[in-house]
């Protein structure tokens, strides 16, 4: 099962990723352009943020009880999680920068309920989703990072 949750955790930052760029793309274009708010913007949005929820939860699963979680590993005699270059990325990066992109894309999303105009909703998903983005580009663990470096 372990293995099959980390494949999925991996296959879903791929969803999230599109997701996010199709959004970061027509909230662009409606800002810009001055668009009238549409229920395909409104349906886009939240698949992102779903798909975002569902890999935080397989993360935060991971991070406690996974094969490196922090309740089922204990760090090697005499180390620091700190001075651990994996588990300070896995442990405490990883998850800091995950969480607060979700954060970032939860809040955004949360613009549809507000009484603003439409173009004002365009632009703070806009900021809210790219700022989620350049979190979670930065701490994926990509093939070829020293030490934490995974297979795509
Ligand atoms: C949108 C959010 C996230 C994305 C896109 C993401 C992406 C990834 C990717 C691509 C991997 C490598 C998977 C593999 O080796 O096949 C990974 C591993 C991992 N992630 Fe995340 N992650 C996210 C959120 C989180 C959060 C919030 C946590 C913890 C609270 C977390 C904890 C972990 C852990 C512990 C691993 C290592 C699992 C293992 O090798 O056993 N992730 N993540």
């Amino acid at each position: 099962m372990q293995t099959g949750l980390v494949h999925l955790h991996n296959l879903l930052r791929w969803i999230v990723l599109v997701l996010l760029v199709i959004s970061i793309v027509k909230s662009y274009n409606g800002w810009k352009s001055k668009k009238v708010f549409t229920p395909g913007d409104k349906k886009i949005w939240l698949f992102t943020m779903i798909s975002a929820h569902v890999t935080l939860l397989i993360g935060l699963y991971q991070w406690l009880a996974g094969r490196y979680g922090m309740l089922t590993t204990s760090l090697p005699e005499g180390t620091s999680v700190m001075k651990e270059k994996f588990y300070r990325f896995f442990w405490v990066e990883h998850p800091t920068g995950m969480i607060l992109a979700v954060i970032l894309i939860t809040v955004g999303r949360g613009v549809v309920k507000k009484q603003i105009p439409d173009p004002v909703k365009y632009k703070k998903v806009f900021w809210f989703f790219l700022a989620a983005l350049i979190l979670i580009l930065a701490t994926i663990p990509w093939p070829g990072r020293e030490i934490v470096g995974r297979s795509m």
